[in-house]
């Protein structure tokens, strides 16, 4: 293992009703509060009156709401948060919502301190130094923004979609009650479950050594989501498969699995790359992307797909050599996010390589992405260019 640095501040309360425990938390940090969400399933499925209701209950509170936070948030929305925190002296910010709102609430939290353009503390050219306090609401359970500190931002005028990370950026709190994803639907609720996947290959995939608990959780968390992930997509408002999964997307990206590794991330930054030009949903664009970027880098490592088939898909490797297991588990992976209705090709998006010239721009953040098989641009191509 490599030396490593762990704190997770954040606060969660788990289960019913826990939203009802904002009016307890909220006080310890301020009592003007920016209530942010997204396009409106708040106030479809009744989440919105819940919040307001225990809003209300905190005495002297006063509350303005900037709703509409895009999927795939834009940093024109996290400068109107920004705006609006500065001009009615707000010190306290509320997400409910998804990775979406609560990476945006991240970024405004810090750019209201920061001078200049707050586009220079999300492409790491400036770092945070202050942050206003703020807490989650979850409502779809995928990131696992609502456990740490990162927050990614598209600014679409740039087609650039870049991410930081701070300190400074936990969550005081995360409300995780599985109820305030019931309603999330099917194509979202699989979108989800293969971001916490990926989420672990990007950091069971790393460059170290010796971190076999490190992988045996993350192959915990694999096992499990596989389990619940084909029981739930047939049985949407079920406590039992969203709470499992609940809990899975917050341990799959709460620090753990990156106790002590050099983590990968490549597909991820590809993907970003994808959605700052298309607009695509980010566990889509992961489940097209994965497959074809483990089976590039098992054509020069395939040592560690192996071990994830034998010990994750079950996959037998009796008289076979590590290439044709990492080949069998790559077919599994790609049966498995199928089965559920993810899609394959970035065709099903209508995406074409029209503008893979600025994709590959994109993507290119460093000379080489990921650390199990740093890839160089050629690499990042090629992978692309299985996706399309
Ligand atoms: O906007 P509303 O109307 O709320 O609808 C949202 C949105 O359309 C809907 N939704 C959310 N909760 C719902 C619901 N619909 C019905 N019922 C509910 N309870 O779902 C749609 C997607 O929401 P979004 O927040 O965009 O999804 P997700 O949580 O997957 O977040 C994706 C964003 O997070 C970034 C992604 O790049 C993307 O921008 N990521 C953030 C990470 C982090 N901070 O750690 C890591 C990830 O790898 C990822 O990159
Ligand atoms: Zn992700």
């Amino acid at each position: 293992m490599n030396p490593f640095k762990f704190s997770n501040p954040t606060k969660i309360l788990f289960g019913r009703g826990q939203v009802e425990e904002i009016k307890n938390e909220i006080p310890s940090y301020g009592r003007r509060v920016l209530l942010l969400y997204g396009g409106g399933s708040i106030k479809k499925n009744g989440m919105y009156d819940q919040v307001i209701k225990a809003l209300s209950e905190i005495t002297d509170v006063h509350v303005v709401e900037l709703s509409g936070v895009e999927p795939n948030p834009r940093l024109t929305t996290v400068n109107k948060g920004i705006d609006l925190v500065k001009d009615n002296n707000l010190d306290f910010i509320l997400a409910v919502g998804g990775g979406s709102v609560i990476d945006c609430a991240k970024a405004i939290a810090v750019g209201v301190y920061y001078e200049g353009d707050v586009w220079d503390i999300v492409t790491n050219k400036a770092a945070a130094e202050k942050a206003v306090p703020f807490g989650a609401i979850l409502t779809i359970s995928a990131t696992g923004s609502e456990v740490n500190g990162g927050s990614v931002i598209t600014n679409w005028e740039e087609k650039d979609k870049r991410f930081f990370v701070s300190d400074l950026t936990f969550p005081k709190f995360s409300v995780l009650d599985p109820e305030n994803t019931f309603s999330v639907p099917k194509n979202q609720t699989v979108y989800g479950m293969v971001d916490i996947m990926s989420h672990v290959f990007e950091q069971y995939f790393h460059a170290s050594s010796n971190a076999p608990l490190q992988e045996r959780f993350g192959e915990s968390i694999l096992q499990t989501t596989m389990e619940a992930a084909p029981k739930l997509i047939n049985d949407l408002g079920n406590y039992d498969y969203r709470e499992v999964i609940m809990l899975n997307a917050s341990l799959a990206l709460n620090g753990i699995l990156s106790m002590g590794v050099q983590t990968d991330w490549a597909t991820h930054m590809i993907e970003h790359a994808v959605s700052a030009v298309h607009d695509i949903p980010h566990g889509g664009g992961l489940a097209i992307l994965f497959p074809n970027w483990m089976e590039f880098v098992a054509s020069k490592r395939p040592e560690k797909v192996a071990q994830l088939g034998i010990r994750v898909f079950g996959i037998d490797a009796k008289d076979k050599n590590d290439s044709d297991v990492a080949a069998e588990t790559i077919q599994k992976l790609r049966e498995f996010w199928t089965s559920l209705g993810a899609p394959e090709k970035l065709s099903d998006y209508g995406i074409d390589d029209t503008e893979i010239g600025t994709m590959l721009e994109r993507a290119m953040v460093a000379e080489t992405l990921g650390s199990y098989v740093p890839l160089n641009k050629n690499d990042v191509e090629t992978i692309l260019r299985k996706s399309l």
